[in-house]
């Protein structure tokens, strides 16, 4: 009789597993279980007891010694390619300027756009790698990466060809988002139409000839872009059938939401302002509500995004960094599992999901990542804790114990 582990490579045993199969209402857990990998993707999990009989010569045994293994984390919002940084801005703010006030004045988002044209690739691959790392060494295996500080289009096909160069440099899988739409470049400055026309007729299709983007997001906001401009980009993003997102209601409610929901985006993202008719919508349509703590927090906002009523609506909610230079200069996703706990009072079960299924969600991933069920990569975090929660309760001591990409062990 042959041995079913005659076809596995790699097996943990005496692990605790979150297999955050249930869309995030709980951790699914499957404790003092077992798992096999082959071919990168995972072929058996479960109870240890129920493991079959296996050949302890062809397959190399983990064993966990009762550590707990989740799906590698999903970063599914960030924007960490960029020149510069705006510590001088932060520092603007404290002595009483907003964001929205400094962006008015010619800083915030344009003042990045200058230092990042100003910027070779390379240079923006070297500082990009350093926030990809800190992110990759807490955990993370996937992740999003937005365009939007080039605004014209050599300046965007240039960080989006550093976020190809960062997938094939580091083991991460990376999602390309263009995000033309992010501000208005100073060029353009009095005729924002004429700008979104240049998104519309000229980077988008250039973007999606090249391949170099997975989705395209639209900042819609009193300091961004009308409904008017952002549905002319989902049209756009729709004749090329790439799938669309958006950063909307985050400093005002302008309906970007709802409008985004007509258009199947895949996620809302911010939503500190959203009405309860956004909350419909985004039921209805199935997209994800993206929350960002680190941008709350940093831009010292108090208004909270409509949680509870996102629960109730079974609305599914996805956690990210934003990492970015402006509103959330922060590369830690473990951070974010505590603040979203402490900020958002969301349980330690829905963070955790925030940055697994419901992230993979949020970037059209999810039948390859974020859940570990049979068939789906085999993208593991090793913790060296005695239960989930500890993952969002103490932060500063990283408890990663190992990392595996799609079978690989990478850390
Ligand atoms: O997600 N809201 C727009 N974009 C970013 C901020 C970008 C910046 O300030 O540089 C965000 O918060
Ligand atoms: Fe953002």
């Amino acid at each position: 009789m042959t041995l079913p582990s005659a076809n596995w490579q790699l097996l943990f045993i005496n692990v605790n597993i979150a297999t955050m199969s249930q869309g995030g209402t709980s951790y699914a857990a499957i404790e003092d279980g077992a798992l096999a990998i082959n071919d990168g993707k995972i072929v058996w999990l479960g109870n240890k007891a129920q493991l079959p009989d296996y050949d302890t010569e062809q397959v190399t045994v983990v064993d966990g010694m009762g550590k707990w293994i989740t799906p590698g984390l999903i970063d599914c919002h960030t924007h960490i390619v960029y020149g510069g940084h705006r510590a001088n801005e932060f520092e603007l703010r404290l002595q009483g300027a907003s964001y929205e006030e400094i962006a008015q004045s010619g800083g915030g988002i344009v003042s990045t756009v200058k230092a990042t044209r100003a910027a070779t690739e390379d240079e923006l691959y070297a500082s990009a790698y350093k926030r990809l790392n800190a992110l990759h060494n807490e955990g993370v295996t996937s992740l999003e990466i937005k365009s939007g500080y080039g605004l014209d289009l050599d300046s965007e096909v240039k960080m989006l060809k550093v976020a190809n160069r960062l997938s094939e440099n580091l083991p991460v899988t990376v999602q390309k988002t263009f995000l033309g739409a992010h501000a208005l470049p100073v060029e353009y400055k009095d005729d924002a139409d004429a700008y979104i026309k240049l998104v519309c007729e000229q980077m988008i299709p250039a973007v999606a000839k090249q391949n170099l983007a997975d989705a395209v997001d639209v900042f819609c906001e009193g300091i961004g872009f009308s409904l008017a401009q952002t549905e002319a980009v989902f049209n756009a993003a729709k004749a090329h059938n790439i799938p669309v997102k958006v950063h909307a209601e985050q400093l005002s409610d302008l309906g970007g939401t709802e409008l985004a929901a007509k258009y199947n985006a895949l996620s809302s993202d911010h939503l500190e302002f959203l009405s309860d008719a956004g909350v419909k919508a985004m039921q209805t349509s199935g997209m994800v509500a993206v929350l960002l703590p680190g941008a709350f927090y940093f831009l010292r906002e108090t208004k909270l995004p409509p949680i509870e009523m996102l629960r109730e609506n079974n609305v599914r909610i996805a956690i990210a960094s934003d990492a970015n230079p402006g509103s959330s200069p922060i590369n830690s996703l473990q951070l974010m599992l505590n603040m979203a706990c402490t900020l958002f009072r969301l349980t330690p079960t829905e963070a955790l999901a925030g940055v697994t299924c419901n992230a993979a969600r949020a970037l059209g991933i999810d039948d390859k990542v974020g859940e570990l069920v049979v068939g789906m990569d085999a993208d593991i975090a090793m913790w060296d804790i005695e239960q989930p929660a500890e993952l969002c309760y103490q932060f500063g001591v990283n408890p990663l114990a190992a990392l595996y990409k799609q079978g690989k062990q990478v850390i």
